[in-house]
């Protein structure tokens, strides 16, 4: 093994056709499959704190037990799998192709590790910023407001739910879906809708700036019954069949009865959350009607489609690189190759 890189799940995604790798990762899930000609083999999805890679381990793969000190074959059995390797923390060895101009990988050796000595706790991914940075930037967004609804978000921003709210991710796949990432996602938002809100308002808009800041901070306050850390980012069964906007607006006015928010804010921020995925075939009720409304709206999609953006992986080949087919941001992504002479 000693001449086969190791690297991280977001490093292989530079990796060559050809290249032999190592990675270290805690398997999170894996099924069952059958080729063309009915030989078994398993799809493998592997996960670092740095992301999570899909690969598959054909039939003549070789699987081993390092968990106690020596190293011994290991059988894998279909009927069982996954209650004996999910979760499990693993080396893997494996190499890199292309198929169709996409990244693909394929596992030649799995080593099952100790986990007394690769906690999973290791392997769990968390928001590049920090979180200290974070926490103090919400507060501070709280504190510019006027009095009542400064008093509001401070009540409601503490304790459990506040201990929820700092933790968990936005989602479980499609964005920001790691620890801290409802937090930071929930900040892009806030900033942003405040951005346009002076953008409008310095061009004749009337906008009430708290309206917005505490609509972009609440706005997905229903993700905290909706997702859970399981230890990974994982769906709730009210978060699954009654969703975040429902959950979230629901939760928004039992908070508003309990600290005696103003009637006219209640309605003002209600409708910003019950309203902000902005078309009904998104799960918005209603469509944004108020200009706080429609910032905080605008924001939260801008996010969801720059995070997409952000996060797919560059082809290395210094070609212009697009991406996969999204589905659910509808289209494909273009990373352009930034010359010298175009910018600063
Ligand atoms: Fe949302
Ligand atoms: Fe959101």
């Amino acid at each position: 093994m000693a001449d086969i890189r190791t690297l991280t799940t977001s490093q292989l995604r530079q990796a060559s056709p050809g290249e032999r790798f190592k990675v270290l990762g805690v398997i999170k899930q894996i099924k069952s499959r059958s080729d063309k000609n009915n030989r078994p083999f398993w799809d493998l999805s592997l996960v670092d704190s740095e992301g999570s890679i899909d690969a598959k381990v054909w039939s003549d793969g070789k699987w081993w037990d390092t968990r106690s000190c020596e190293r011994t074959p290991f059988e894998p059995a279909s009927s069982n799998m996954a209650s004996l390797v999910l979760n499990a923390p693993v080396v893997v060895i494996g190499t890199a192709s292309e198929f169709r101009g996409k990244q693909q990988y394929q596992f030649l050796e799995v080593f099952l590790l100790d986990p007394e000595r690769f906690p999973i706790s290791g392997f769990i991914q968390s928001s590049p910023v920090p979180v200290e940075r974070m926490e103090e930037e919400f507060r501070a967004m709280i504190s510019s407001c006027g009095p009542g609804v400064r008093t509001f978000l401070e009540k409601v921003f503490s304790g459990d739910l506040w201990k929820s709210f700092r933790e968990l991710p936005a989602a479980v796949s499609h964005h920001h879906a790691y620890v801290h990432g409802l937090l930071e996602h929930t900040l892009s938002v806030a900033r942003g809708a405040r951005a346009l809100a002076e953008t409008y308002k310095s061009s004749g808009v009337e906008m009430d700036l708290d309206i917005v800041t505490a609509g972009g901070l609440l706005h997905d306050i229903g993700k905290i019954e909706s997702y859970k850390l399981d230890p990974f980012p994982s769906m709730t069964i009210p978060g699954t069949v009654i969703d975040h906007i429902a959950l979230g607006f629901s939760r928004f006015t039992d908070l508003a009865r309990e600290h005696g928010l103003d009637g006219d804010l209640v309605t003002a921020i209600g409708h910003i959350l019950i309203s902000h995925h902005g078309r009904k075939e998104y799960g918005s009720p209603v469509l944004p009607a108020t200009p706080e409304a429609m910032v905080v709206s605008s924001a939260d999609e801008l996010d969801f489609i720059m995070f997409c953006w952000s996060v797919f992986p560059e082809s290395g080949s210094g070609e212009p690189s697009i991406s996969d087919y999204h589905p659910s941001a509808q289209r494909r992504f273009w990373r352009r190759e930034i010359s010298e002479e175009d910018g600063s």
